[in-house]
């Protein structure tokens, strides 16, 4: 008998998606322009295919279902909503209040995000968040969303990773629109935070009661040698430009340099919760960011290192009080061969932090469409042929229905599920 089990104290679980990842058809945003040249996804697909979730919302909920979640994280198109400037599509919305009734029938709460790295092309070729006026298009679409989904959602997520954006679309350049400017990317944080500190006024005008947060990728950065001072000042350096200035500003209002106080936006909180994505550490050398040496790591090679979610946990605790939602964690395994641990691991280092968090979503529900490396990546705890569109339930999605139905991993799931796996190291894989 193991003695492995422990309860999650009430942190409900839930699944997350995005909708670009999933959805499939021709939407007319950035990705889908990006992706039809050459040369930009690691295996030449497109977001055209994906889990084709647009016509399948009925076979989705219903695995949903199966998982036993109380909480779905989705996306929104903003695309689809909204296909020109200022013109909306009625019977995309339709489609929207679709889902999210369907998933209200089976008892399934939605969190929904609205900006998840896709915009609609005309915003994209009149320069995205580059330009200050992408944050009047953002407010617009916004309150349509809240106006016509209101009585169906009232849990909002304004950006996805917004850091990342910054960084993979404005600094290094590998995703739409492929700039590498520091000036582009300084007005792109700029305009992010501020566009998610009047989104974060105007729902709440709409609906004093909605939750809204911002869901931050946060990483730990340590110096991949502990005696060089470049690497150290390296790491707290990229640490704070990468992540801590923009989450500051988003959740406080208060505005450091490189960022700039704008005139209108007094110090405040501007989060109901603090989103938290969590995958990984990053060990860094100068400019770049490395993975440690002879450590478990996933199918793409990224650090699996659950002690780092504690941390950040304890970090986002004590400078941002409130609840917070891990609104990803999940891991690339194709052949489900470390997921279930990977799992385990990581809720564990949620109980053990101490730290208030009342939800973990797992990413993600369903294999889907992994941005510049394509169809590759395996994320889900349900698994999908591409060709055929064949959905099968992994051994790690049946482990996590079990623990969703009991509040706790029990010793026999753990026997069962978690027992066996055991991580590769990137000692193991070169
Ligand atoms: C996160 C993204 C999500 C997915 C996972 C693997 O950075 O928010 O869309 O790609 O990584």
């Amino acid at each position: 008998m193991s003695a492995h089990g422990f309860s999650l104290n009430g942190c409900e679980l839930g699944v997350a998606t995005a909708a670009t990842q999933i959805e499939g058809g021709n939407a007319d945003t950035n990705w889908h322009h990006w992706a039809a040249e050459p040369g930009h996804i690691k295996d030449g697909s497109t977001p055209a295919r994906a889990a084709d979730h647009w016509n399948r919302v009925a076979e989705d909920t219903a695995l949903l279902q199966q998982l036993g979640v109380k909480h779905y994280r989705m996306g929104l198109e903003w695309a689809r909503v909204e296909p020109e400037r200022g013109v909306f599509d009625d019977s995309a919305i339709e489609h929207y209040r679709d889902e999210l009734t369907r998933l209200r029938d089976a008892g399934i709460k939605p969190l929904v995000t609205l900006h998840h790295f896709n915009n609609p092309w005309w915003l994209e070729t009149a320069g995205a968040f580059e330009k200050r006026d992408a944050i009047d298009a953002f407010l617009r679409y916004t309150r349509r969303m809240v106006e016509s989904l209101g009585d169906l959602v009232d849990e909002w997520i304004t950006f996805n990773e917004p850091n990342v954006y910054v960084v993979a679309c404005y600094v290094e350049g590998t995703w739409p629109p492929g700039s590498r400017s520091p000036r582009g990317a300084q007005a792109v944080a700029q305009n992010l935070a501020e566009a998610h500190i009047s989104a974060y006024g105007l729902i709440h005008e709409l609906q004093p009661f909605a939750k809204v947060g911002v869901a931050m990728h946060l990483r730990v950065f340590r110096p991949a040698s502990k005696f060089n001072l470049r690497d150290i000042g390296a790491a707290v350096v990229g640490g704070f430009l990468f992540q801590s200035a923009l989450h500051r500003a988003m959740s406080t209002g208060l505005f450091v340099p490189p960022l700039l106080q704008p005139k209108g936006v007094r110090p405040g909180k501007y989060y109901d919760f603090q989103g938290v994505n969590y995958y990984s550490r990053s060990m860094v050398t100068g400019l770049a960011d490395g993975v440690a040496k002879d450590v478990a790591v996933s199918d793409l090679g990224w650090e699996i290192y659950p002690t780092g979610l504690a941390i950040v946990l304890g970090q986002v605790s004590r400078a941002y009080p409130g609840p917070i939602y891990i609104t990803e964690n999940g891991i690339a395994d194709a052949q489900d061969a470390f997921r279930p641990r990977f799992i385990y691991d990581h809720l564990r280092a949620v109980v053990t932090s101490g730290a208030p968090v009342e939800r973990y979503y797992h990413w993600s529900a369903i294999d889907n469409w992994e941005w510049a490396d394509g169809e590759g990546p395996r994320f889900g705890l349900v698994a999908l042929d591409y060709p055929t569109q064949t959905r099968t339930m992994r051994e790690s999605g049946r482990f996590y229905a079990d623990i969703s139905a009991n509040g706790a991993i029990t010793d026999a799931a753990y026997d069962r599920w978690v027992a066996p796996c055991e991580y590769l190291t990137n000692a193991d894989t070169q």
